[in-house]
Protein backbone atom coordinates (compact mmCIF):
# COMPACT_ATOMS: atom_id res chain seq x y z
CA UNK A 1 0.00 0.00 0.00
CA UNK A 2 1.21 3.78 -0.86
CA UNK A 3 1.86 6.54 1.62
CA UNK A 4 -0.22 8.62 1.92
CA UNK A 5 -0.02 12.04 -0.35
CA UNK A 6 1.83 14.60 1.47
CA UNK A 7 0.20 17.97 -0.01
CA UNK A 8 2.39 20.78 0.20
CA UNK A 9 0.53 23.65 1.79
CA UNK A 10 1.99 26.31 -0.18
CA UNK A 11 0.99 24.50 -3.12
CA UNK A 12 -2.65 25.00 -1.83
CA UNK A 13 -2.08 29.28 -1.17
CA UNK A 14 -1.55 28.89 -4.43
CA UNK A 15 -5.35 27.45 -5.52
CA UNK A 16 -8.17 29.16 -6.54
CA UNK A 17 -10.46 30.36 -3.53
CA UNK A 18 -13.69 28.86 -2.61
CA UNK A 19 -16.87 30.60 -3.04
CA UNK A 20 -19.06 30.45 -0.24
CA UNK A 21 -22.52 32.78 -0.49
CA UNK A 22 -26.15 32.79 0.00
CA UNK A 23 -27.71 31.57 -3.05
CA UNK A 24 -30.97 34.23 -1.88
CA UNK A 25 -29.26 37.30 -1.46
CA UNK A 26 -30.23 39.55 1.54
CA UNK A 27 -29.04 42.78 -0.46
CA UNK A 28 -31.57 43.12 -3.37
CA UNK A 29 -28.89 45.44 -4.95
CA UNK A 30 -26.73 41.55 -5.55
CA UNK A 31 -30.06 40.95 -8.44
CA UNK A 32 -28.56 42.13 -11.69
CA UNK A 33 -31.77 43.46 -14.20
CA UNK A 34 -31.97 41.37 -17.59
CA UNK A 35 -35.34 42.56 -18.55
CA UNK A 36 -38.39 43.93 -17.37
CA UNK A 37 -39.70 41.67 -14.50
CA UNK A 38 -36.13 39.52 -15.35
CA UNK A 39 -33.08 39.39 -12.60
CA UNK A 40 -29.73 37.41 -12.43
CA UNK A 41 -28.04 36.95 -9.71
CA UNK A 42 -24.49 35.84 -10.61
CA UNK A 43 -22.69 32.40 -8.57
CA UNK A 44 -20.39 31.48 -10.17
CA UNK A 45 -18.72 33.35 -13.27
CA UNK A 46 -16.34 30.69 -15.17
CA UNK A 47 -13.92 32.75 -17.33
CA UNK A 48 -11.47 29.03 -17.47
CA UNK A 49 -13.84 27.14 -18.74
CA UNK A 50 -16.33 29.42 -20.12
CA UNK A 51 -19.66 29.47 -18.21
CA UNK A 52 -21.15 30.45 -15.61
CA UNK A 53 -23.64 29.79 -12.22
CA UNK A 54 -26.38 31.96 -11.47
CA UNK A 55 -29.73 32.31 -10.36
CA UNK A 56 -32.99 33.58 -12.76
CA UNK A 57 -35.40 35.33 -11.46
CA UNK A 58 -38.88 35.92 -12.88
CA UNK A 59 -41.80 37.67 -11.83
CA UNK A 60 -43.79 38.14 -15.32
CA UNK A 61 -45.70 35.93 -17.78
CA UNK A 62 -44.83 35.41 -21.40
CA UNK A 63 -42.02 34.21 -23.53
CA UNK A 64 -38.55 34.80 -21.91
CA UNK A 65 -36.58 33.93 -24.82
CA UNK A 66 -35.77 31.58 -27.87
CA UNK A 67 -32.33 30.19 -27.41
CA UNK A 68 -29.98 27.64 -28.20
CA UNK A 69 -26.41 27.05 -26.66
CA UNK A 70 -23.59 24.84 -27.84
CA UNK A 71 -22.51 23.10 -24.67
CA UNK A 72 -24.86 21.10 -21.51
CA UNK A 73 -27.01 23.50 -19.29
CA UNK A 74 -28.01 22.21 -16.02
CA UNK A 75 -31.22 23.66 -14.08
CA UNK A 76 -32.33 23.04 -10.12
CA UNK A 77 -35.70 24.97 -9.67
CA UNK A 78 -36.07 26.94 -6.14
CA UNK A 79 -39.34 28.46 -6.61
CA UNK A 80 -42.16 29.01 -8.93
CA UNK A 81 -42.32 27.16 -12.47
CA UNK A 82 -41.52 27.18 -15.86
CA UNK A 83 -41.40 25.26 -19.20
CA UNK A 84 -40.63 25.12 -22.95
CA UNK A 85 -42.78 25.90 -25.60
CA UNK A 86 -40.82 22.82 -27.40
CA UNK A 87 -41.72 20.76 -24.63
CA UNK A 88 -44.82 19.12 -22.99
CA UNK A 89 -43.12 19.10 -19.77
CA UNK A 90 -42.57 21.20 -16.53
CA UNK A 91 -40.25 22.42 -14.15
CA UNK A 92 -41.51 22.59 -11.11
CA UNK A 93 -39.95 23.76 -7.68
CA UNK A 94 -37.37 21.58 -6.35
CA UNK A 95 -37.17 19.82 -9.94
CA UNK A 96 -34.08 19.39 -11.63
CA UNK A 97 -33.23 19.74 -15.53
CA UNK A 98 -30.66 19.08 -17.97
CA UNK A 99 -30.45 20.28 -21.48
CA UNK A 100 -28.52 18.78 -24.04
CA UNK A 101 -26.11 20.71 -26.47
CA UNK A 102 -27.71 22.59 -29.67
CA UNK A 103 -31.67 21.98 -28.87
CA UNK A 104 -33.58 25.47 -29.80
CA UNK A 105 -35.97 26.15 -26.93
CA UNK A 106 -38.62 28.76 -25.61
CA UNK A 107 -38.63 29.53 -22.35
CA UNK A 108 -41.74 30.31 -20.97
CA UNK A 109 -43.03 31.30 -17.68
CA UNK A 110 -47.22 31.11 -17.03
CA UNK A 111 -49.82 33.03 -15.10
CA UNK A 112 -50.47 33.02 -12.35
CA UNK A 113 -46.72 34.38 -11.53
CA UNK A 114 -45.82 35.63 -8.22
CA UNK A 115 -42.44 34.73 -8.63
CA UNK A 116 -39.78 31.85 -10.22
CA UNK A 117 -36.45 30.99 -9.20
CA UNK A 118 -33.86 29.10 -10.51
CA UNK A 119 -30.31 28.74 -10.72
CA UNK A 120 -29.00 27.79 -14.25
CA UNK A 121 -25.64 26.50 -14.58
CA UNK A 122 -24.74 27.71 -18.24
CA UNK A 123 -21.81 26.33 -20.40
CA UNK A 124 -20.30 28.13 -23.33
CA UNK A 125 -22.91 30.68 -24.25
CA UNK A 126 -26.09 31.26 -24.59
CA UNK A 127 -27.08 32.22 -28.36
CA UNK A 128 -30.51 33.84 -28.73
CA UNK A 129 -32.56 33.16 -31.63
CA UNK A 130 -35.52 34.57 -33.57
CA UNK A 131 -39.09 32.35 -34.86
CA UNK A 132 -36.86 31.16 -37.72
CA UNK A 133 -33.85 30.13 -35.71
CA UNK A 134 -31.64 33.01 -36.72
CA UNK A 135 -28.93 34.27 -34.10
CA UNK A 136 -29.85 37.71 -32.75
CA UNK A 137 -27.14 38.04 -30.41
CA UNK A 138 -25.77 35.98 -27.57
CA UNK A 139 -24.49 36.07 -23.66
CA UNK A 140 -21.08 34.54 -22.15
CA UNK A 141 -19.29 34.72 -19.28
CA UNK A 142 -17.64 38.13 -20.18
CA UNK A 143 -21.20 39.67 -21.02
CA UNK A 144 -22.25 38.74 -17.82
CA UNK A 145 -19.12 39.88 -15.90
CA UNK A 146 -19.84 43.34 -18.14
CA UNK A 147 -23.97 43.65 -17.19
CA UNK A 148 -22.36 43.33 -13.37
CA UNK A 149 -20.09 45.73 -13.39
CA UNK A 150 -22.44 48.19 -14.90
CA UNK A 151 -25.11 47.37 -12.37
CA UNK A 152 -22.78 46.92 -9.37
CA UNK A 153 -21.27 50.57 -9.83
CA UNK A 154 -24.71 51.47 -11.10
CA UNK A 155 -26.44 50.72 -7.75
CA UNK A 156 -23.10 51.51 -5.11
CA UNK A 157 -21.95 48.56 -4.96
CA UNK A 158 -18.94 49.67 -6.72
CA UNK A 159 -18.12 47.19 -10.16
CA UNK A 160 -15.35 44.97 -8.70
CA UNK A 161 -18.25 43.74 -5.95
CA UNK A 162 -18.94 41.30 -8.94
CA UNK A 163 -15.38 39.74 -8.77
CA UNK A 164 -15.99 37.52 -5.95
CA UNK A 165 -17.40 35.32 -8.09
CA UNK A 166 -15.29 35.38 -10.90
CA UNK A 167 -12.53 32.67 -11.33
FE1 LIG B 1 -31.89 26.64 -22.41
Amino acid sequence: MNAPLKINPLSAMDMQHEIVTLAVPQDERVWVPQAPGVWFRPLMLNTVSGGWFNLLRVRKSGVLSRHRHPMAVYGYVLKGRWRYLEHDWIAEEGGFVYEPPGEVHTLVVDEPVEEMITMFNVNGAMIYVDEKGATIGYEDVFTKIEMCRAHYEKVGLGADFVKQFVR
